[in-house]
């Protein structure tokens, strides 16, 4: 039986002041936000709250560390609400937050503790990549385990998804080119889930168009150009982050997870070193079904023949980011075996959504590639 879900409800606000006085942020909050977002968007806002900056309790990519620090500055202190304006590390970190219980948090991950809600939940997104305000999943880095790994359960979904797009104006180049991309990339592996039905492919679908079109406008024009396409982009990110709650991300994701945790790649760069070596090995292995309209969707899109739609769309994504080979980040060749055996182990959940079962002898053979 299929089914499909949105749970949050979803705000679009023009200014981050109409928001907070729309929520009477303040007192008896829990509020998750970067300095930089305190400075630029939050002067005289939302007075009263307890904050978090993250960044306070470590660097990069969200890790257990970081969520032990914060709930042991945070013990004894009450909040009735948890609100996050962030990029996806602070909305994944401020969701466990919600929970009534969030520690010990590898078992938590590893679902020895049952999820459950203690207050509400606001997600503001700072990015156009995650969609995580759309999601009821936490990715966190396991320092224990040497990977990332996902939570999905109901209790993560947001009450309230707030969709800003001034929000998205100070991104640095690279910081947008590899969130945009990273939503792209929800949007083409939710599209050839098997988890996919009609409705997530009608989300998946208009995210890809509103992305390609936003980046060949910046190919085009420069990339400034982004700044017509703000709102497109962030609806984009959060329709794509609707159709992957529902059917799921694969093998892009599950490969570039170890480089991330071990190179401290930032996400969505990650998964542009892996995006089109994974679809052209769905492609030699089987190339009809989902796949196929997939790549007929991306060639009218890129207006070429479906024959070079991964090279074209190479060419446009390297014009929005560069990423590199794994030698690039400084992996070896001897790292790649335990790279491909987390792959196989620990990002099942995953794998099992790939257009076509990918084996270790795959995932080895993508890895070498790329070094
Ligand atoms: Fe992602």
């Amino acid at each position: 039986m299929q089914s499909f879900k949105i749970s949050p409800h979803i705000h679009l606000a023009a200014s981050c002041g109409e928001f907070c006085q729309e929520f009477q942020v303040g007192e008896g909050d829990l509020l998750f936000a970067s300095r930089r977002t305190q400075e630029h968007y939050l002067q005289g806002l939302g007075q009263g709250a307890i904050r978090v900056d993250y960044r306070d309790f470590g660097t990069g990519e969200p890790t257990d560390k970081m969520v032990e620090g914060i709930a042991a500055a945070l013990a004894g202190q009450e909040y009735k609400r948890v609100i996050a304006i962030g990029g996806g590390t602070i909305l994944d970190v401020a969701k466990l937050f919600a929970l009534q219980q969030l520690l010990p948090i590898d078992r938590l991950f590893q679902q020895e503790i049952q999820p459950r809600k203690k207050c509400e939940l606001v997600l503001v997104p700072t990015t156009c990549g995650t969609g995580s305000e759309m999601t009821n999943i936490s990715i966190l880095s396991l320092t224990s385990l040497s990977t990332k790994m996902g939570l999905d359960h109901d209790a993560l979904y947001a009450d309230h998804a707030v969709l800003i797009p001034e929000l998205l104006q100070g991104l640095p180049d690279k910081a947008f080119g590899a969130s945009a991309i990273d939503a792209l990339i929800h949007a083409m592996e939710s599209f050839t889930s098997p988890r996919a039905t009609a409705f997530t492919q009608m989300f998946s679908l208009q995210a890809m168009d509103w992305i390609i079109r936003g980046f060949q406008d910046m190919a085009a024009q420069g990339k400034a150009a982004r700044e017509k396409h703000l709102e497109k982009f962030l609806l984009a990110s959060a329709y794509a982050g609707i159709a992957f709650g529902n059917a799921g991300c694969a093998a892009v994701h599950a490969l570039s997870y170890p480089l991330g945790a071990a190179k401290h790649v930032p996400h969505g760069e990650a998964n542009a070193v892996m995006l089109l070596p994974v679809y052209r090995l769905y492609q030699e292995k089987r190339y009809d079904g989902s796949l196929r309209e997939l790549c007929q969707h991306l060639a009218m899109l890129l207006d070429c023949p479906e024959t070079t739609v991964w090279s074209r769309l190479e060419e446009l994504l390297s014009v929005i980011l560069n990423w590199k080979k794994l030698s690039g980040y400084g992996v070896t060749e001897a790292e790649l075996a335990d790279f491909a055996a987390v792959v196989m182990t620990k990002q099942k959940r995953l794998m099992a959504n790939n257009y076509v079962t990918l084996t270790r002898a795959d995932v080895d053979r993508i890895y070498k590639e790329l070094c």
